[in-house]
């Protein structure tokens, strides 16, 4: 059975000292004064969710428009309505997409990441998978919960949100949750980010300037301050654009959370990461002082607009 609607999400965020705001702005305009207009980081979603702040009491929360909903014998799939008018079911299969030429390659990462041009769009479809000692015996069944608890309808709202606020995150398309037995998969489409590649890729060929790490520090600064915790803060998730815009990506399992001391492991987890790669590679191009410049930048961060 197929059904459709459109859809309000809710997400309850328990951050209570957070003032209620809306989107708009662009908090990157200054520091990357230097770049073409081409492609403007998100800001205010012009054509994409609009999402509007509400208060309950002691929580904040926030009501997404417009997202629809299609149900399929089971499965659902949440999509933006203003990137498609009618949801492809098909879109979250790669052979599908290998069968009618759309996929345009694959990724590295735990999860299985394809890269997919459809209606004239390029994004990134993953397949959500477990990691550790859990994800050898089962790669990607996780104990079923609710819809809007589901691991990809949790990262499509977060990354929805997050845009909403002015953060560098890429665009979430459409997310499904695939409930059987006692189980359900899940897999999320976001919109490629143009011409970026992971800072880890980038060391192996060249040092980056002081520049480049400043904004890196500075973004991951608006993360902290807007209170999410990255769970895997590592330098495959971080992207440099064309632009030298950093993004941020890969929010499975991240969330808000009150301050607690994860800030400071966030970084010492992106360090670890970065002098990981530089062991295991003979190039790799990174020093001490470009962790400094890293640090400065995440001293001055910067407002998003629309806090
Ligand atoms: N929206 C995106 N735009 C551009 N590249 C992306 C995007 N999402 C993922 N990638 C690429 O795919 C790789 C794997 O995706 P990621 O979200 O980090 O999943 P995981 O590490 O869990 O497999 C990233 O390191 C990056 O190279
Ligand atoms: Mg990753």
């Amino acid at each position: 059975m197929v059904s459709s609607r459109k859809m309000h999400l809710h997400l309850g965020l328990p951050m209570s000292s957070e003032r209620a705001t809306q989107s708009g702005g662009d908090p990157f305009g200054a520091q990357f004064a230097h770049c073409g207009s081409g492609d403007s980081p998100p800001q205010s979603e012009s054509g994409g969710l609009a999402v509007v702040v509400v208060r309950y009491g002691d929580w904040s929360g926030f009501v997404m428009e417009p997202t629809s909903e299609l149900k399929i014998d089971g499965t659902v799939i949440w999509y933006d309505s203003d990137v498609f008018d009618s949801m492809e079911p098909r879109l979250f299969e790669p052979e599908w997409l290998r069968d009618i030429g759309s996929l345009r390659g694959s990724a590295q990462g735990r999860n299985e990441a394809y890269f997919l041009s459809y209606s004239g769009r390029d994004m990134v479809l993953r397949h959500l998978r477990r990691g550790g000692l859990v994800g050898k015996l089962n790669r990607d069944r996780y104990i079923c919960t609710e819809v809007g608890k589901g691991r990809a309808m949790r990262e499509f709202t977060l990354l929805a949100w997050m845009r909403s606020q002015g953060l560098p995150v890429p665009r979430p398309i459409a997310a499904r949750h695939c409930p059987s037995g006692l189980f359900y998969r899940a897999d999320l489409i976001t919109e490629r980010v143009p011409d970026a590649r992971p800072l880890a890729e980038l060391l192996q060929e060249r040092a980056l300037p002081e520049r480049n790490w400043i904004a890196i520090g500075a973004v991951i600064r608006q993360l902290h301050d807007l209170g999410v915790h990255h769970v895997d803060l590592n330098c495959r998730n971080i992207l440099l654009d064309a632009c030298e815009r950093a993004w941020l990506i890969d929010f499975d399992k991240c969330g808000r959370r009150e301050p607690n001391g994860w800030k400071q492991r966030n970084l010492a987890r992106l360090r670890r990461s970065i002098e990981k790669e530089k062991r295991k590679c003979k190039r790799f191009n990174w020093s001490a002082d470009d962790w400094s410049a890293l640090a400065s930048g995440y001293l001055v961060g910067g407002e998003p607009q629309g806090r």
